[in-house]
């Protein structure tokens, strides 16, 4: 029987050192710690022993069952212990590491050129109104001096709905509304998108922006509306941009212009934003129509008015110095950053 013991002491002892985990560990306490297992069951046949033995045996019994069990206890916080650095490893936080960046929006460059430009004009004591994207033929083109037989519509004649429907192809749409819904006098800029069957460039787009621009008063001259103009390109541009005026026709002013600003790209020299011509159309401008006046029902005696329409994509390309418009709609973070 001691030799029994001796035998299960270097077994459980071996196996509980070769425990690599708590689950094999129980394993071991089963099979000898346990009310079962072999320790417990051949410490119970001590006490069916001759009684001189008993003493003996009993001791060398008593010895055995502490070493496996005190075996047993430290193994059992070395594996706990082992298990506790592994689930801290793997909750670890490195707080050196720096921080994720929370990217907030920004306005985008056109949304940015849109707000500046009716912010120079409402301290010119303009009010910024805004009109639909789909408009009616009326607003469109007709009230506008373009019946539908007027050869201007077919250069224009864009993105239709129904037959009387369609996406307005110039702001200048906005005009008819305001007039048709107010007395003079009327001073307002009414910015938005428009949209035109317009082969896509680099300065053209098929759907771009504009603002449009309205006075109507008593005794308005050209002169008005070139001292507003002249002062609009000066803020939004800086003292020494060249402007110039070029006589045009659009068929709801008269006499009509067309304003061209330096190129800033190439200042002058020539480059393909200003087609090599040193200059770039920003804007179309001249006195409200006398035919327009008279559509909304205004008395053509008394009341006068000047009207432009500025590309607000032109303008931001120059100001930024953008060397082609279709940046500006491919919605590529690392243009867009650089006007944060
Ligand atoms: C007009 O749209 C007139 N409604 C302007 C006007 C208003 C004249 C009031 C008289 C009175 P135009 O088609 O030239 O005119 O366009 C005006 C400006 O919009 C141009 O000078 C240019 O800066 C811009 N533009 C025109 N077409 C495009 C296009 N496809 N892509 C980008 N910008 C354009
Ligand atoms: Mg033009």
């Amino acid at each position: 029987m001691l030799s029994r013991f001796e035998a299960i002491e270097g077994e459980a002892i071996g196996q509980i050192a070769a425990a690599k985990t708590l689950e094999e560990l129980e394993t071991v306490r089963l099979r000898y710690l346990s009310r079962k297992g072999e320790l417990q069951q051949l410490l119970r046949k001590v006490g069916q022993l001759p009684v001189e033995h008993r003493p003996r045996v009993g001791e060398v019994a008593n010895r055995v069952r502490e070493a496996v069990q005190s075996a047993f206890d430290a193994r059992r916080r070395e594996l706990e212990a082992a298990e506790q650095m592994r689930i801290l490893e793997s909750e670890k936080i490195d707080v050196t590491m720096p921080g994720r960046i929370w990217r907030i929006g920004s306005l985008h460059p056109i949304t940015q050129t849109i707000n500046e430009i009716c912010a120079i004009f409402t301290d010119l004591g303009f009010e910024v109104v805004e009109g639909p994207e789909v408009e009616t033929e009326w607003h469109n083109f007709i009230a506008l001096n373009m019946p539908p037989e007027h050869p201007a519509r077919d250069e224009h004649d864009s993105f239709y709905i129904t037959d009387q429907l369609l996406l307005r192809t110039e702001t200048s749409a906005v005009q008819i509304m305001v007039m048709e819904s107010r007395q003079p006098p009327i001073r307002i800029v009414s910015p938005g998108r428009v949209y035109r069957r317009d082969e896509v460039d680099r300065t053209h787009s098929h759907t771009f922006h504009q603002v449009e621009g309205l006075l109507v008063d008593e005794d308005v001259t050209f002169a008005d509306l070139k001292g507003t103009l002249m002062t609009f390109a000066r803020r939004f541009f800086g003292e020494d941009v060249k402007v110039r005026f070029r006589p045009h026709h659009f068929p709801f002013t008269e006499p009509s212009a067309e304003v061209d600003v330096s190129c800033l790209m190439c200042n002058g020299a020539g480059c393909p934003v200003c087609k090599h011509r040193g200059w770039v159309e920003v804007l179309g401008c001249g006195m409200v129509h006398p035919n327009v006046l008279r559509n909304v029902g205004y008395d053509i005696e008394r009341w006068q008015g000047y009207a432009f329409g500025m590309g607000v994509e032109r303008l931001a390309m120059l100001r930024y110095g953008i060397d082609d418009i279709r940046l500006f709609f491919e919605n590529d973070l690392r243009f867009l950053r650089q006007f944060v």
